[in-house]
């Protein structure tokens, strides 16, 4: 397998350190953070998430994608010329906002929290993505889903293994046994998935991407690794069979 060595993005807006030319000293507000992203810069992270409610900003470094990986992706879907990505456990919408104003690509984030879905709807407005940014309020496997270009999946079901310390809240289900059926739910939606799928995972999703699917990027000098699949091959006819990983 052959990973591309991709370009660095420069850093910009760390408020500890500012230079009279960095945009975000200049303009700190969504504008201006929408701005820098489009022209190819990664502001800090806190730049972004003070557009987020007090109590899941604290929470951002634990649960929401980073910034830099979020613009990292995009630069891949674009290459990719995907148009739909749909995010599994969309939380509070950091990913779907960040990568679409880094990209011209339409997403749709299924998240199983009402109040998330709910920040995650006021987040776009902010950054006046809402024509290419949607949520919906639901679990995976009990509502449908679009099918998309691109699956995005940033370790959505890890939270069912955390203790109790760690959990966000307890307004969901959260266990052993719903990690399983939740990534068994994943493996079956990649394995019906048409040829040509891809799929972003950002430091896993507790299963394997099914056969049939061939890794096409992958970084590691993130935080955690990001890597992307495409599907090449289409599935045996029959039922789903939890076919070894590939
Ligand atoms: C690690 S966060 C990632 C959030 C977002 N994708 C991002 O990258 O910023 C995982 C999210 O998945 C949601 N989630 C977990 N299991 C889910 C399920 N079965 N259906 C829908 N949402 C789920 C959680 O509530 C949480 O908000």
């Amino acid at each position: 397998m052959k990973v591309r060595h991709l370009k660095r993005i420069n850093l910009v807006g760390n408020f500890g350190d500012p230079t009279p030319n960095d945009p975000l000293v200049l303009d700190p507000s969504p504008d201006g953070v929408a701005m820098a992203i489009r022209t190819g810069m990664c502001p800090v992270d806190r730049a972004f998430d003070r557009f987020l409610p007090d109590e899941l900003r604290l929470v951002s470094g634990q649960f929401w994608t980073p910034l830099l990986v979020a613009l990292r992706a995009a630069e891949w879907l674009e290459e990719c010329h995907v148009r739909t990505v749909v995010d599994i456990g969309s939380g509070v919408g950091k990913f779907c906002v960040a990568a679409a104003l880094a990209s011209r690509c339409q997403f749709t984030g299924i998240e199983q929290r009402p109040r998330l879905v709910a920040a995650a709807r006021a987040l776009a407005a902010v950054f006046n993505v809402t024509d290419r940014v949607s949520f919906l309020d639901g679990s995976l496997g009990e509502i449908s889903l679009p099918i998309p270009d691109a699956y995005y999946l940033y370790n959505p079901f890890g939270e069912n293994l955390f203790g109790s310390q760690d959990h966000l809240d307890e307004d969901v289900e959260l266990s052993a046994d719903r990690y399983e059926r939740d990534v068994a739910a994943v493996r079956e939606l990649l394995w019906l998935a048409p040829v040509d799928t891809y799929v972003i995972v950002y430091n896993g999703f507790g299963g394997q991407v099914p056969l049939g699917y061939r890794e096409i990027r992958a970084d590691h000098e993130l935080p955690n690794p990001l890597c992307m699949w495409q599907k090449t091959t289409a599935r045996e006819p029959g039922p789903f069979s939890w076919p070894l990983a590939g």
